[in-house]
């Protein structure tokens, strides 16, 4: 896990953060007010974004995170390189980093078993001046797998 400048970001990765800036904005988050933003940069350098949508059933709820994955998958997109997180509170929570929960991060892990890479995880604040920069590996040590259960993904690598 590193801390780094925006300005350090090579140009796709900044352009990939300011992609979950600004799909933040379109959460649908009646119960929490709190904003999510997630872009995924697939192994082709498209940038696919995705916000959290919240339901009255509140075990419903969705998080950016998936919601990126689910809509790169149904763009037949799997293979992914990194993924950039933005959030904020109702108000303005731009001194923090929000890091992804433990089932996005299970979710994330799942697609870098399928690439056989690492997933590169940048998570920043809103202003931009607090970027960590770090691993699905790293943030989900000793992770269950598709390996777990002896099961082969191989046939959904695309
Ligand atoms: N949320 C995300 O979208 N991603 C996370 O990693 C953390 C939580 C959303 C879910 C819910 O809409 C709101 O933030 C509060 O938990």
């Amino acid at each position: 896990m590193r801390q780094v400048l925006f300005d350090e970001l090579d140009e796709i990765r900044q352009k990939l953060l300011n992609a979950a800036d600004e799909v933040k904005e379109n959460a649908y988050n009646p119960y929490s007010k709190f904003y999510v933003g997630a872009a995924i940069l697939t192994d082709d350098d498209l940038v696919i974004t995705g916000a959290n949508v919240e339901n009255v059933a509140y075990g419903s709820t969705i998080c950016a995170e998936r919601m990126a994955i689910g809509r790169a998958n149904a763009m037949g997109k799997r293979i992914f390189k990194s993924m950039a997180i933005i959030a904020r509170g109702e108000n303005t929570d731009h001194k923090k980093v929000t890091g992804p929960c433990g089932a996005c991060r299970q979710m994330i892990f799942e697609f870098s078993c399928l690439s056989g890479k690492d997933i590169e995880i940048i998570m920043s604040n809103t202003r931009k001046d607090k970027i960590i920069i770090s691993t699905i590996r790293e943030l989900l040590p000793m992770a269950f797998g598709p390996v777990g259960l002896g099961v082969s993904i191989e046939e959904y690598v695309n």
